[in-house]
């Protein structure tokens, strides 16, 4: 049961490519609110995954939002194609931009929520030109390119930072956190500031018929 403002979005990273599809049913029925898309290119992680081709194919399967995370230098090229192939919000890095008020300004102008990540060695004192051009700061609690990481407490009082100048410079985002969340860490980050938890492997790694409990698990910290 929904009771509070906290969105879930399953990273199908961890899902069974085999059945893409099916995974992307089973998780909106059982009450996924986004669903995260890693997209990689083994150039600015050590890992690929998969293109606009296979994220258009999948939009057939939910309506919820497709919230895809760009882990790929450079990223203006990818903007379009993702926003064709269906992406509702689109999240770049700060480190794989050179121009980042300019890829903001694209993916808006696309239509999209327009996302800001950084890794864990990055400040986040870097974001703050930014801020006021994003819908929503990615935090990344670990190091990006696989699923099943531990997450990275020293990323907690990130979250904290940026919820703080959040409501210092009196604008309204989206803090999603990526990246080893699980029941236990997921309460860390929701108390640092987090409103948006994406989850691979505390979702995935489980039998289908679970995932309806272990979403309201982290939505509900129980
Ligand atoms: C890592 C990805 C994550 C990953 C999270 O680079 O951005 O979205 O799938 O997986 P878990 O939740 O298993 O750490
Ligand atoms: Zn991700």
């Amino acid at each position: 049961m929904k009771k509070n403002n906290i969105l879930i979005s399953p990273s199908i990273l961890a899902a069974d490519f085999a059945k893409l599809g099916q995974e992307i049913v089973a998780v909106d029925k059982a009450g996924a609110d986004w669903m995260h898309i890693d997209i990689m290119d083994g150039h600015f992680v050590p890992n690929l995954t998969i293109g606009p081709e296979v994220v258009s194919s999948l939009r057939q399967y939910t309506k919820k939002l497709f919230d895809v995370h760009l882990m790929t230098m450079p990223a203006n090229n990818w903007l379009e194609p993702f926003a064709k192939a269906g992406a509702d919000i689109i999240t770049i890095h700060l480190e794989a931009e050179s121009n980042i008020k300019e890829s903001l300004k694209i993916i808006k102008g696309l239509g999209l929520k327009a996302g800001l990540s950084i890794k864990p060695s990055t400040s986040e004192n870097t974001l703050e030109k930014y801020i006021e051009y994003c819908d929503l700061i990615l935090v990344m609690t670990v190091n990006p390119g696989f699923g099943g990481q531990k997450f990275m407490t020293t990323q907690l009082e990130k979250i904290r930072n940026i919820k703080n100048m959040q409501k210092r410079l009196g604008i309204n985002i989206d803090i999603e956190v990526d990246g080893g969340v699980n029941k236990e860490t997921s309460k860390l980050c929701l108390e640092a500031g987090a409103n948006v938890l994406v989850a691979g492997n505390a979702i995935f790694s489980e039998d289908a018929k679970n995932y309806s409990n272990l979403i309201n698990s982290l939505r509900n910290n129980n």
